[in-house]
């Protein structure tokens, strides 16, 4: 794995100045922490191996997992991959926003095959964030993880960002808290439709769209977000609690209200847009674990307990 580089990281306004800058250390070779509506990305060009290896080594990920390439319209994106009926279907509806979708790579795109992992297909998204948008504009296209240390909580605000990657990036574009809060829904289009990791976009909304996707192959993908501990607080994590134990902080939801609450009034949206803040918050609280209050499963709360059960399960 390469070396990490030490950097003083920057923390940019992200108004143009701040964007302009970003966008000239991003062709400059270096990552650059910025806004999207679901979470913070790590980005790095795309187009070179240089840049990508740094964010893998930024994050010290394990360099088989592929990461997702970022572009400012559904017209870039065509220039990368080769999209069927069904996934121009969808990424005509959905972007920008939290969609990404697999696809057989076009030969040629000059996409690093760091990006992809080796494989032949690539995952793509537009994302709905002005200053994302902007910065691909100008940048990309930008390979971009979210912006935490492997294996950890997944950051929400560019002072999560600076919690876990100070010192390793050269700068953070700061946009403020993100709307969503969980990573992209992800569609395999490689084959039949495949939901490969729940996220933003409720996999219902998809199916009204295109029909049943299909269930992901337990073992086949070799992604992060698919490795069972993941999204792991420092504090064990207990699901599907009613109440906190003595030494346990509770993360409330709807009327069990706990030390912080999902959300008062139930909305799952709002849920997941608390989430992962939540989880740093309580995560930094003197206490023996995180107590968690059951999440109910459908829409976005499918995404919501995909990410808890990974957060509880046994650390690798
Ligand atoms: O919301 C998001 O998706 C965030 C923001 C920054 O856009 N990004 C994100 O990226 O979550 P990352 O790198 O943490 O997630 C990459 C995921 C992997 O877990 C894997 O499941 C999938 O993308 N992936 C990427 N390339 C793939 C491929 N060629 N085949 C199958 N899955 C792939
Ligand atoms: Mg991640």
């Amino acid at each position: 794995m390469e070396q990490v580089q030490r950097h003083v990281t920057k923390v940019l306004q992200a108004d143009a100045a701040g964007v302009a800058l970003a966008a000239q250390v991003l062709r400059a070779g270096e990552v650059v922490a910025f806004p999207t509506e679901t979470v913070y990305g790590l980005g790095g060009s795309a187009l070179s191996d240089a840049a990508v290896a740094k964010i893998y080594a930024a994050k010290d990920r394990p360099s088989f997992n592929p990461l997702i390439l970022h572009v400012a319209s559904l017209a870039e994106a065509e220039q990368l991959a080769m999209f069927s009926d069904t996934a121009l279907v969808l990424a005509r509806r959905f972007w920008p926003g939290p969609l990404t979708i697999v696809l057989p790579v076009r030969a040629g795109s000059g996409v690093s095959s760091l990006v992809r992992a080796g494989l032949d297909s690539v995952a793509l998204r537009v994302p709905a964030h002005p200053v994302a948008l902007e910065l691909l504009r100008a940048a990309g296209p930008l390979a971009a993880p979210s912006a935490n240390p492997s294996g950890r909580i997944s950051a929400t605000s560019a002072q999560h960002v600076i919690k876990g990657l100070d010192g390793r990036i050269a700068a953070v574009l700061d946009g403020g808290p993100c709307d969503v809060g969980v990573e992209s829904t992800i569609i395999g289009m490689v084959d039949a439709p495949t939901l490969l990791r729940p996220g933003g976009l409720a996999r219902e909304d998809i199916e009204a769209l295109i029909g049943p996707l299909a269930a992901a192959e337990a073992g086949k993908v070799s992604a992060p977000g698919q490795l069972v501990s993941h999204y792991a607080p420092h504090l064990p994590v207990r699901l599907n609690a009613v109440s906190a134990e003595p030494g346990e902080v509770l993360l409330g939801f709807g009327e069990l209200a706990g030390d912080l609450n999902l959300s008062a009034s139930g909305n799952l949206g709002e849920a997941a847009a608390n989430l992962f803040w939540m989880l740093h918050e309580l995560d930094a609280r003197v206490a023996d674990a995180i107590a968690v209050a059951p999440v109910p499963d459908h829409g976005l709360g499918h995404a919501i307990n995909d990410r808890l059960t990974r957060a509880a399960a046994e650390r690798g």
